[in-house]
């Protein structure tokens, strides 16, 4: 039984499946750009990798226990999809799919909703071999996928999104070439760009054509951009810039504004990937939009970084307060991300699908005593919920992550969890923003 009532704000926990996992290689599960990356050299910080990770594919039981103690009623998670066709396309595995069901079936059975990310970023390797998101094909073959998922899954699962955060997958994947499938320059990133563009909204279609009743939504990185030296035009000009490409570089063609060309000429080279009826196919009117966000940017004028001729001022070199990943802590950031994605008028309701802190813990009489994150949780969400008051129609919260986990390029490093995972012997530890956020929830909904 769900013990969330439909129109109650939704707050919930994130996770996705190469982060958490492990098993990747078990059971029939095919090999994705991520197992392929992450096991070659000096690509993750100290060379580790997500093969075995937090082993929740034999304990996730134990794990949506601890969301359920938490009394956390959201869960955000997503599917492996070389789990389930470990060819990419073609033959099914069977204990892939057994896999989820479970996973789904336990999550209903303890009263925990579960929301399902079908793409985060771990593409079967097979497909990579035959160019991955720079090949076109990737409409068929992705359509292959989200069909069987929904057909499979669709009866239990009200809540699907379609892609998370498409400009780091191509832009880290396929331009900078610091995250999996480690290819880089302009040309991989505006195909690879285009072709997820057309398949979060084909993905849409696809979902609404199989059950017209599932809530749809898709995830977008957001972090508000802002000048290095505002009195600097040439700092105006790169603001101007990295936001088209950073903040809308997909949320408006999706809208059907199609690509933000004049901020950003060179995105003009897209069109190169553009085919008859694209531009309307790009289009989809989603049920919620995803955001995410954890910094704001500061941006300055570079003319010795090629293509972009502007940089990133980074945390450090700003003497503000920071997370281990090195981003600034900045609660009005999440407001003004709202603010901004708000005024969209095709943008009808808001879910915030992550947003959480990297601090380093440490244990003290068996406890760990996350200060850090606790403040920086309560003062996040304090602006979250300033915008709805300000007219947002933002409709759920979800933290990341449920435990630490694997930070793709940086490795175990990075600890955003809930709950702390000694990965020698896998225990777990809930963090006092555990408990934080536990308490926060239930006070929360009693007013609600
Ligand atoms: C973005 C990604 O969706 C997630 O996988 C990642 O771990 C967090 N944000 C933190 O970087």
């Amino acid at each position: 039984m769900n013990r969330d009532p439909e129109n109650s704000f939704k707050w919930g926990v994130s996770t996705a499946a190469y982060q958490i996992e492990g098993a990747h290689d078990i059971d029939g599960k095919g090999p994705s750009i991520w197992d392929t990356f992450a096991n070659k050299k000096r690509k993750i910080h100290r060379n580790q990798n997500g093969n075995i990770a937090c082993d929740h594919y034999n304990r996730y039981q134990e794990d949506i226990d601890l969301i359920r103690d938490l009394n956390i009623p959201n869960y955000r998670f997503s599917i492996s999809w070389s789990r389930i066709f470990p060819e990419g396309v073609g033959p099914i595995n069977m204990k892939g799919i057994h896999y989820y069901h479970r996973l789904i079936d336990y999550c209903l059975k303890n009263g925990i909703e579960p929301w399902i990310t079908l793409y985060h970023w771990d593409l079967p390797d097979a497909l990579e071999k035959k160019g991955g998101w720079t090949n076109r094909d990737i409409l068929i073959w992705f359509e292959e996928f989200v069909s069987f998922c929904i057909k499979t899954f669709g009866d239990k699962v009200k809540h699907w999104m379609v892609l998370n955060e498409p400009l780091v997958f191509t832009g880290a994947g396929y331009f900078l070439g610091v995250h999996a499938p480690g290819k880089k320059g302009l040309s991989n990133f505006l195909a690879a760009s285009h072709h997820a563009a057309l398949c979060q909204a084909h993905g849409g279609r696809i979902i609404k054509s199989i059950k017209s009743d599932l809530k749809v939504g898709t995830t977008f990185s957001y972090s508000p951009i802002e000048p290095f030296n505002p009195e600097n035009s040439k700092d105006l000009k790169a603001t101007k810039k990295a936001n088209a490409l950073v903040n809308r570089l997909f949320i408006e063609p999706l809208l059907g504004l199609g690509y933000p060309v004049n901020d950003f000429k060179i995105l003009t080279r897209i069109e190169k990937f553009v085919k008859a009826n694209d531009e309307k196919d790009l289009k989809f009117e989603m049920d919620f939009i995803g955001l995410q966000n954890y910094t704001r940017e500061l941006v300055k004028y570079s003319p010795f970084v090629p293509i972009l001729n502007l940089k990133v001022v980074k945390a450090s070199k700003r003497k503000v307060e920071k997370t281990l990943m090195n981003w600034e802590v900045h609660p009005p950031s999440i407001y003004q991300s709202l603010m901004e994605l708000g005024k969209y008028s095709g943008v009808s309701e808001i879910i915030i699908t992550e947003n959480g802190a990297a601090f380093s813990d440490s244990f003290s009489n068996g406890k760990i005593k996350d200060e850090k994150r606790v403040i920086y949780l309560k003062e996040y969400i304090e602006q979250v919920l300033k915008a709805k008051n300000d007219g947002v129609n933002v409709g759920g919260y979800f933290v990341w992550t449920l435990l630490d986990n694997f930070e793709w390029a940086e490795g175990y490093h990075p600890t955003f969890g809930l709950v702390n995972v000694d990965f020698e012997s896998q225990k777990r530890t809930i963090k006092d923003s555990g408990y934080w956020y536990s308490e926060f929830i239930r006070n929360h909904a009693r007013k609600e």
